[in-house]
């Protein structure tokens, strides 16, 4: 069933685990995780970028998105990963994403507060759960790149501020992960973590998960992140699939034959992060 990210958002952070939130571009990637969801029995985001949503359009978005929640017997929410612009959040919701978010990141802390008050206006009153970004997370994320000596990490106390200005419905904090693949082991800054969570009630959201070792999310979590998103991990799976099947059979012309065994690829990969995560069950 469709339901609102703050529903997800408020059940984790009560019973301490993440929902995972995963990227979709396709048909194949959406079924892959909402059919591993109903498997574990566990709540999820199926979330799409903006890059995403330019790719397959946000109606066939929208619609397989609507489609999959309400076939699906777990709650799964619909949600516009790193939306800058408050004219396509606002099409989003008309479009019955039950969740955004809105990354102000870039932008000065004044403004990022006033863009994300603007999008928690419009969402609120329609059941549609606000996430906010406050910090900028390093790499790369479809259209959206910010270079690593740009990065910087998130203030406890600006978090503070920032969740009392604008009423958001969780935070997505720059700790020291990154969009992409790493090329090193990635290094939490599980204090600042810590600090954050001391200072703010709102659910944490942790961008960049792909690549980081399954002890330091296992951290992240006991620490108060709810919401884990992943998107390189499941393109990585969907990439190497499709190599291993071309390579073996490089006669195969049928995309079934072809996207098939990628499906299948990115299954494993979110029935283990759900496992991680500690939302399997928690539907
Ligand atoms: O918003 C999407 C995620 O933060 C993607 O992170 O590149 O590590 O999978 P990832
Ligand atoms: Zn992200």
């Amino acid at each position: 069933m469709l339901v609102s990210g703050k529903e997800l958002f408020q059940d984790a952070k009560r019973r301490k685990y993440a929902v995972g939130a995963f990227n979709i571009n396709n048909m194949e990637i959406m079924q892959a995780i909402v059919e591993v969801a109903e498997e574990l029995n566990s709540p999820v985001f199926i979330q799409a970028s903006q890059g995403g949503i330019k790719y397959a359009g946000l109606e066939y978005i929208a619609g397989m998105g609507k489609i999959a929640a309400a076939k699906a017997k777990v709650p799964v929410a619909l949600n516009i990963d790193h939306g800058t612009d408050f004219n396509q959040v606002v099409r989003c919701i008309r479009h019955g994403f039950s969740a955004v978010m809105i990354d102000g990141s870039k932008l000065p802390f004044e403004e990022n507060v006033a863009i994300t008050r603007k999008v928690v206006e419009v969402a609120h009153p329609n059941d549609v759960s606000v996430e906010a970004e406050l910090g900028k997370i390093t790499g790369v994320e479809d259209d959206i790149a910010v270079a690593e000596h740009e990065g910087l990490f998130t203030d406890p106390d600006e978090a503070y501020a920032f969740v009392q200005q604008t009423n958001c419905d969780a935070l997505a904090v720059a700790i020291g992960t990154a969009h992409g693949v790493y090329r090193g082991e990635p290094k939490l800054d599980f204090d600042r973590l810590q600090a954050i969570a001391s200072k703010i009630d709102t659910p944490i959201v942790l961008h960049g998960a792909s690549g980081v070792p399954d002890d330091a999310i296992r951290k992240a979590v006991s620490l108060g992140v709810c919401k884990i998103n992943i998107d390189t991990e499941l393109r990585l799976a969907f990439a190497q699939a499709i190599k291993q099947v071309l390579n073996e059979n490089p006669d195969e012309y049928d995309p079934r034959k072809i996207l098939g065994p990628a499906k299948e690829a990115m299954k494993n990969t979110v029935r283990a992060k759900m496992q991680l995560f500690g939302s399997a069950g928690k539907a």
